[in-house]
Order: C-alpha cells, then structure tokens, then sequence
C-alpha cells in the first residue's frame, strides 16, 4: 500500500447545476429557461421527468449546504440560474434571483466553503432562445450583460468564477444533435452557436474583470483525451483533430485568440459568421482552467470526411474498461492524460476539476445504508491518477466529485444517480452514501492509501 498525497491548500468539493437540482421552476419571478421548455415537451425526456421539483433545492438549501459541510468540503461548485437574475434575458435585475444567490454565498462562506458558481450550466432564458438562442451573435453582449449584474452583486464575496460550462456540449447537443435543450439539429446554427459563445466567453471574462480585477475567472471545458484506434497515421491525424475540435474549440480560441486546426480546410469562418476583430475579443487570458472529465475517446479515420463531417464521425468511446450503469467507460488514466496534455500544450495553468464522477443506481439497503462500493473505487483510482499527474508537474488546485447530490440528468431525467448522497426524489430524504464518507476522508487527510 502506498500513500496518495495532494498539495496543501488542495480544493475538495463537489459540483451541482441549477436545473438539474433547484426545481422550483416558476418561482419569485424566475423566467422560463429552455429546459423548462423542453423538459415540458413530451417525447424529449426519459419517462417525461422534468426539473420543476428536482432535489428541491431552491427551499432546501441550507440542508444541502450543511450535507457538504459534514462532508469536509472546501469547494462548493453550484451554477446561477440566469432566469432568475434576469427573466427575459434581458434588462433589470429580479432582485428575488440575486438576493437568493446572495444569501447562498453568505451561508457557504459562514460555512467556510470557497463558493465556484458558474455563470452558465445550460438553462438560457427561453426569450433569448425565441430571439434566435446562440446563434444569434447580440447573445454574447446579452451573456456579458448579465456576467456583469451578477459580479457586482456577489464579486466581493466571490474569489473565483467559471463562465461557462461545456461550451462543446451544450452547443452540440442543443443546435446539432438536438437530444438537449433546444432540440435544434441545425449545422450552420451550431457552427454560429460555436462562435457566439466563444464571444460570450470573451466579453464576460472582460465584464467580471472589469467589475473585480482581481477575480480569477475560467471556464469549465468538457475534455477527452482523444486515442487512434489503429496504429497508422491516419487514425492518428484524426485523433488530433478531433481533440482540436472537442477539447479546444474554446479554450484555443480564448488563450491563443485562434480558432484549433480541427479541420483541414481551416475553420469554417463564413458559415460561423466570424466578423473582423472577432477574434480580438474572444481573446481572453483565463485565470484557470477548468476540466470536466468523463470518458475518453477513440477515434477512427473517416479518410471520405476529413473535416469531421456534421456530426462526431470516426468517434467512440473506449471500450476496454468497465461501464457504469450509464454505459459510460471507467478508464482513469484519462484524467492524468488530459491533465498532462493541457500542461504540456498550454505552459504549466492552473487547473481546476470542475467535474468528474459516475452513474451508479445503488440505493439504501434494509439499514438505510448505501454501500456504493463502485463509486469508492472510481473515485480512488481518478484521484490516484490524477495524483500522478499533479507528481509529473501538473498545476491542479481542486477537484469536484459530480455530484453532491442524486439529480435531474439532462435527457436521462432522474434515471441517472451520480451522487455522494442518494436523494429520494418522492420524499426529498438525504442520505449519504459510502462514497460520501469516504471522499470526506480523503478531504480530511488530502490524501489516502492506495
Ligand atoms: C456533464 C454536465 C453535468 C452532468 C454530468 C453528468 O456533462 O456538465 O451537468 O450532467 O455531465
């Protein structure tokens, strides 16, 4: 046995999103979002779940708070529902929205829990989605509008902020696979979405600043090391590609003020509707950056679509490992490879795991116990790997297990439980698992034996 170590002042939390735990929807002059809009769509949801109850969340907060205060964490990661600071999308304040995000930063600082709110984690006023959502460039001043409201209410209690959460995937899923929110399957929208987002990123990291030079402001990127299936190089070029295009879209864009080579012909400028001194803007020195990592990909040359085609092509998961019950693949030396991969290619940041986690839908036993083996072992061998990665020079300050707590998953609903504590969704119960007393352990010690 030997002893897994992390470096003193090492953030251990846990991370949540607004839909996906507060439930009331139409509360205190909260606007609808468009995952309100599409979880009220029947046919888009599994079982035609939907988060207008959720974990309750938004009256349960003071519990929830002090669940991840008797889990030993130091970090708390939860997002700030845009409709409730600004209905519309757009004008004045609902002051109900900033005094709730107030009072919650107030009780996790009293906690002594360094509070990481994301600005962005997918629920967009369904009137901006009416304007034309992301494709519609006005909303990245709208984003950097609201950016600013936000941290000039709550900028000096906050030290650190993450703008966006998976630019990639929110972009892809809702404008071009259309299985998210708002369920478009539109190739020149998505490419548009792409680009307006990677403006959003770069004016609001321009808005925080502004309001608080000193915030340490990033983003949380979905990231996947991305591996050749075959030995050839073919399989190898695509593999880079595709990590070009998945892992660096956005973070590329921000640090370098260039878009990635993800595509052979260059980026598709005139269909993104890229204007002169767009890139100028986009260009933003983010303070860290933040990974949010499930799963690592295999990637199979398409030599017929060498630009990546409309849709992920010559892309799959690893298949080697065991699957959670959400079929994702445990594969743990891909949080060390992408942790190193972002050192090596963008100098020695510092970097936050802003995610990382898995399904598994174990539930209390006749002792109202929930021994959760699985997660323990997941979450022992990531964190081992990500040790590692930290040993070989890496700057990573924190980690987020997703989630603090059973949510709503996305077009999954409730069916996906990824928590430290299991939620009974018909009587609101809280119960930590074995997973959760063994993560406050680690956080405790910072390390454990492996
Ligand atoms: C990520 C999302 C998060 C959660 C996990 C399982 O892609 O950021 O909200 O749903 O997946």
């Amino acid at each position: 046995m030997s002893r897994v170590r992390f470096p003193a002042g090492f953030h251990w939390g846990s991370a949540t999103a607004s839909y996906q735990i507060e439930g009331a929807w139409d509360a205190d002059g909260k606007g609808e979002s468009i995952w309100d809009r599409f979880a009220h769509t029947p046919g888009r949801i599994r079982n035609g779940d939907t988060g207008d109850v959720a974990c309750d969340s938004y009256r349960r907060w003071r519990e929830d708070i002090a669940l991840a205060k008797a889990l030993g964490h130091t970090s708390y990661r939860f997002s700030i529902a845009w409709p409730r600071i600004q209905p519309a999308g757009k004008g004045a304040p609902n002051a109900n929205g900033l005094a709730h995000y107030g009072r919650f930063v107030d009780a996790l600082l009293a906690a002594g829990i360094r509070p990481l709110p994301t600005l962005y984690h997918w629920d967009l006023p369904q009137a901006l989605e009416d304007d034309g959502g992301w494709p519609n460039r006005d909303l990245a001043g709208r984003f950097a509008d609201y950016a600013e409201i936000v941290t000039k209410a709550l900028g000096d209690r906050v030290p650190s902020w993450i703008l966006l959460n998976e630019p990639s995937i929110f972009t892809t899923i809702g404008y071009l696979a259309g299985h998210h929110a708002p369920g478009r399957r539109d190739q020149d929208a998505f490419l548009r979405a792409t680009h307006t987002v990677n403006l959003a990123q770069g004016l609001a990291f321009r808005a925080v600043k502004a309001a608080h030079p000193k915030a340490l402001v990033g983003t949380a990127f979905n990231m996947s090391p991305c591996e050749p299936e075959g030995d050839g190089e073919a399989d190898a070029a695509a593999a880079e590609r595709w990590h070009a295009f998945t892992n660096e879209w956005f973070l590329s864009t921000a640090l370098r003020g260039r878009y990635p080579d993800a595509f052979l012909d260059g980026p598709p400028l005139g269909r993104m509707a890229v204007r002169d001194g767009d890139m100028e803007q986009i260009r933003a020195e983010l303070d860290f950056i933040g990974i949010n990592l499930y799963s690592r990909t295999v990637v199979r040359a398409r030599p017929q679509d060498p630009n990546l085609g409309a849709t992920p092509v010559g892309v799959a998961e690893g298949s080697a490992g065991p699957r959670t019950d959400f079929g994702w693949e445990v594969w743990p030396a891909s949080l060390r490879d992408i942790v190193l991969r972002v050192t090596k290619d963008y100098g020695r940041r510092p970097i936050e795991i802003t995610e990382n986690g898995c399904s598994y839908a174990d539930g209390p036993d006749a002792k109202g116990v929930v021994r959760d083996e699985r997660r323990i072992d997941f979450l022992r061998a990531y964190l081992g790997a990500l040790a590692d990665a930290i040993e070989a020079g890496a700057d990573v300050r924190g980690y987020h297990a997703w989630s603090l707590l059973d949510n709503f998953e996305w077009a999954e609903g409730m069916t996906q439980r990824f928590g430290l504590v299991h939620v009974d969704f018909a009587t609101q119960a809280r119960t930590v698992k074995e997973s959760g007393r063994w993560y406050a352990r680690v956080a405790a010690e910072n390390g454990f034996d492996f």
